[in-house]
C-alpha cells in the first residue's frame, strides 16, 4: 500500500505534489518520489525514507513543470531503497507510479526482457512501465498503451503514467487499490483518496473498478473496464483541509486521543434519542433484514478485529445472539459453515484493508442474510460493496495507531447490538438503561483523558521495559489485547494479552519483578476472579498496574500494585472506556523512548494489499 498523487495544470504542480504525498504519508514512508513533465522531457527526484527526505532533495535541486506524478511507498517488492523507490521509468521517456501488487510480474518481467527492456529495479512496478512503453512502441498513445497493459496484469493496482511525448497528459487506472480523480478549475488531480486534494478542490470523482482516466488541465475521460466511455457522478466533500491539521498537538495520534468524545458524539448523533436507537440507521429497508437474523459473524483486522471480539462478548451477553469473530486474512481462505440467518459485518476504519475486502466478496457467495460494513471511510470500497453500511464518522485518521476509529466502532456495534437485542425481544427497561449509557458516553470518556497527567508520569515506569503483559477477562480481553497492540506498535515494548485465567497455564512463567502486568478492571461479576490472577502476579513479584473501575476500588489493596482509577460507565460502556488510558498509556511511553510515534516503523495506516 503506497501513496499516488497526480496533477495537471497551468501552473508549476511540484508544491501541491509534494503536499499530497505528505497527507498521503500515513499509507507508507519507506520512499518517496517525484516525476514532473515539462519541455518534452520527464525529470525526476527520488529517495529513501520520508517524503521530508525528498523535500531536502528538492531544495537543492528543485523540479517545477505543471504537469507530474508523485508517490510515498510501503516496500512489497524489493526492499526501501532509492532504486526501488518510484516513480519507476521506462527508458527516459515514461514516468509511472503504483500502489498494490502485480501477481504475474515474474511472467511479465521475462517477456519484456526478451524485448528489449532492461529492468533497473527489484520492483514489480518496473513491468508496468516498460509494458506501456511497449505498446506505445507499438503505435498507441500513452491512454490506449495502459488501456491494453491493464488488460495483462494480474493482481490489485492503482497507477498514474506521465510520458514525454503527451505534454500535459496525466493517465491512471484502478482495479483493487483506490484511486480518486479531483476536478479544479482549469486543473485535475489524481489521488489515492480525497485528503491530499482537498487543498486544491473540493469536487471528486470516485473511478470504480477497472477504470481508465485520461486528464489534462482542461478535461479528463474515463473508460470503464469494459473500455466503454463512461460518466462517473461528480461528489462534493464537505470535509475541509484543516480537518486533517495537527493543531497545537504535538502528534496525530494525541489529537485523535483527545478528539474521542466528540467523534463519539459523531457517531451517536440522529441515531439515538434519550430512549432508543432510531429506525433504519444501517439503510432504508435495513430493519426487515435485521429482524430475521438469529446469528452474526464479524470479520476484520487488527484494531477492527479487537472491535468485533468485545462485540461478539456483548451481542452474546445482552443480545442473546451467537457471535463469531475472526480475523479477515483467515476468513477469507476457509469455506465457513453459516447458519441460517446470519448477518455478515465488515468492520474496517479505513474501508481499504486488502483481507477484510476479500473476505466480505467471499462472504458475498456463502449465504448470509446481509452483509454490513462499519467503517470510517464514506468512498471507500468496502461501503460501497457491502449491502448495508453504518458510518462510524471518526473523521480523518491520521496516526498509524488506531484511537477514535477504534472506540466509534465499538459504539457503532452497540448501536447494532441494540436493534438486534430490540428486535429479538430485549427487556424494554434494560433496553432503555442501555440507551441512557450510551448518551452520557461522552461525558465518561472526557474524564478519562483527565488521566492524561497520571499516565505521563506513570509511563516513565514502562520506558526502560522490553516486555508486558495485559490481562483481562470477558469483554475485556480484547481491551487488553487492544492496550498491548498499542503498546508494541508505537513503542517497540514487546507486549502480549492473555485472559487473565489463562495466566497460570503458562505465561506466568515470564513474570518476575521487571514484567510491567497490566490488568484492565470493570466492576463486574468477573471482578473476584481478576482479583485472585491479580494476586498470582502479585505472588510472583510482578509490577502490577491495575486500571479499574471506581466502583471496583474497595476489591485493590496496596499490595495488588499501582491502582488506576476512573468511572468507567458499567458493562456496555466500561470495554470503551478503559480503552483510554491504555491508549494514553501506550502514547506517553513511545513519546519517551523516542519513536515516530504518527509513523512507527514498519508500518502503514491503510494495508492495501494482501
Ligand atoms: O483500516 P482497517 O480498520 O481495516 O485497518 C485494520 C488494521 O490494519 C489496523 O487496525 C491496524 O491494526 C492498526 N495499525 C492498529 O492500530
Amino acid at each position: 500500500m503506497c501513496g499516488i498523487v497526480a496533477a495537471s495544470a497551468r501552473r508549476d504542480v511540484s508544491d501541491i505534489l509534494i503536499a499530497g504525498l505528505h497527507a498521503l504519508e500515513y499509507r507508507g514512508y519507506d520512499s518517496a518520489g517525484i516525476a514532473v513533465q515539462a519541455d518534452g522531457l520527464i525529470e525526476r527526484q527520488r529517495t529513501e525514507g520520508k517524503v521530508r527526505a525528498l523535500e531536502d532533495l528538492l531544495q537543492e535541486s528543485p523540479l517545477h513543470g505543471p504537469c507530474g506524478i508523485a508517490h510515498t511507498r510501503w516496500a512489497t517488492h524489493g526492499i526501501p531503497s532509492t532504486r526501488n523507490a518510484h516513480p519507476i521509468l521506462s527508458g527516459e521517456r515514461l514516468a509511472l507510479v503504483h500502489n498494490g501488487i502485480i501477481e504475474n510480474h515474474e511472467a511479465l518481467r521475462r517477456e519484456l526482457a526478451d524485448a528489449g527492456f532492461e529492468f533497473t529495479s527489484e520492483t514489480d512496478t518496473e513491468v508496468i512501465a516498460h509494458l506501456i512503453a511497449h505498446l506505445m512502441d507499438a503505435g498507441n498513445d500513452l491512454f490506449g498503451a495502459v488501456r491494453r497493459a491493464v488488460e495483462r496484469l494480474h493482481g490489485a493496482f492503482a497507477v498514474a503514467a506521465v510520458c514525454a511525448a503527451e505534454p500535459g497528459v496525466v493517465v491512471g487506472a484502478r482495479r483493487g487499490s483506490p484511486l480518486v480523480l479531483g476536478l479544479g478549475f482549469g486543473e485535475h488531480f489524481l489521488a489515492s483518496d480525497i485528503h491530499p486534494l482537498l487543498p486544491v478542490t473540493n469536487r471528486f470523482v470516485y473511478l470504480e473498478e477497472g477504470d481508465v482516466v485520461r486528464l489534462e488541465a482542461r478535461g479528463f475521460e474515463v473508460r470503464d473496464a469494459g473500455d466503454q466511455a463512461v460518466e462517473r457522478p461528480v461528489h462534493e466533500a464537505d470535509l475541509s483541509a484543516d480537518a486533517v491539521q495537527r493543531g497545537d498537538y504535538r502528534h496525530y495520534m494525541q489529537k485523535e486521543i483527545f478528539e474521542q468524545p466528540q467523534a463519539v458524539a459523531e457517531t451517536l448523533e440522529g441515531r439515538i434519542s434519550a430512549t432508543r436507537v432510531l429506525p433504519n440507521i444501517f439503510g432504508v429497508g435495513a430493519d426487515e433484514q435485521l429482524a430475521r437474523v438469529r446469528n452474526v459473524h464479524i470479520v476484520a483486522c487488527g484494531t477492527s478485529y479487537h472491535a468485533g471480539l468485545v462485540a461478539r462478548y456483548q451481542l452474546e451477553q445482552l443480545a442473546g445472539i451467537p457471535c463469531m469473530a475472526e480475523v479477515a486474512s483467515e476468513y477469507r481462505y476457509r469455506r465457513p459453515v453459516v447458519p441460517e440467518d446470519t448477518l455478515f459485518v465488515a468492520i474496517s476504519q479505513s474501508g481499504e484493508t486488502a483481507d477484510t475486502l476479500a473476505a466480505l466478496r467471499h462472504a458475498r457467495e456463502a449465504g448470509y442474510v446481509t452483509t454490513l460494513a462499519i467503517c470510517n471511510v464514506p468512498e471507500s470500497s468496502l461501503v460501497r460493496e457491502a449491502d448495508l453500511v453504518l458510518m462510524t464518522r471518526a473523521g480523518p485518521e491520521i496516526g498509524v495507531a488506531s484511537t477514535k476509529a477504534f472506540t466509534t466502532q465499538l459504539v457503532a456495534l452497540q448501536l447494532l447490538m441494540l436493534e438486534l437485542a430490540r428486535l429479538n425481544g430485549m427487556d424494554a427497561a434494560a433496553y432503555e438503561a442501555c440507551v441512557a449509557d450510551l448518551n452520557r458516553l461522552p461525558e465518561l470518556l472526557n474524564r478519562a483523558l483527565e488521566l492524561d497527567a497520571e499516565l505521563e508520569r506513570l509511563a516513565e515506569r514502562f520506558v526502560d521495559k522490553h516486555h508486558a503483559l495485559f490481562l483481562g477477562r470477558g469483554s475485556h480481553y480484547p481491551i487488553a489485547m487492544e492496550g498491548a497492540l498499542k503498546l508494541k506498535e508505537i513503542s517497540y515494548v514487546h507486549a502480549e494479552a492473555y485472559p487473565a485465567g489463562e495466566l497460570k497455564h503458562g505465561p506466568l512463567a515470564l513474570v518476575d519483578s521487571d514484567m510491567p502486568v497490566v490488568a484492565v478492571a470493570p466492576n463486574n461479576r468477573l471482578l473476584e476472579k481478576l482479583v485472585s490472577n491479580i494476586e498470582e502476579v502479585h505472588a510472583r513479584g510482578g509490577e502490577l498496574y491495575v486500571f479499574a473501575d471506581v466502583e471496583a476500588e474497595a476489591s485493590f489493596s496496596e499490595r495488588h500494585g499501582r491502582l488506576i482509577k476512573l468511572d468507567a460507565g458499567g458493562a456496555l460502556l466500561a470495554p470503551v472506556v478503559l480503552t483510554v488510558p491504555l491508549q494514553l498509556l501506550a502514547y506517553h511511553v513511545a513519546v519517551l523512548r523516542g519513536t515516530d510515534v504518527d509513523q512507527p516503523r514498519n508500518l502503514a495506516k491503510s494495508v492495501t494489499v494482501e
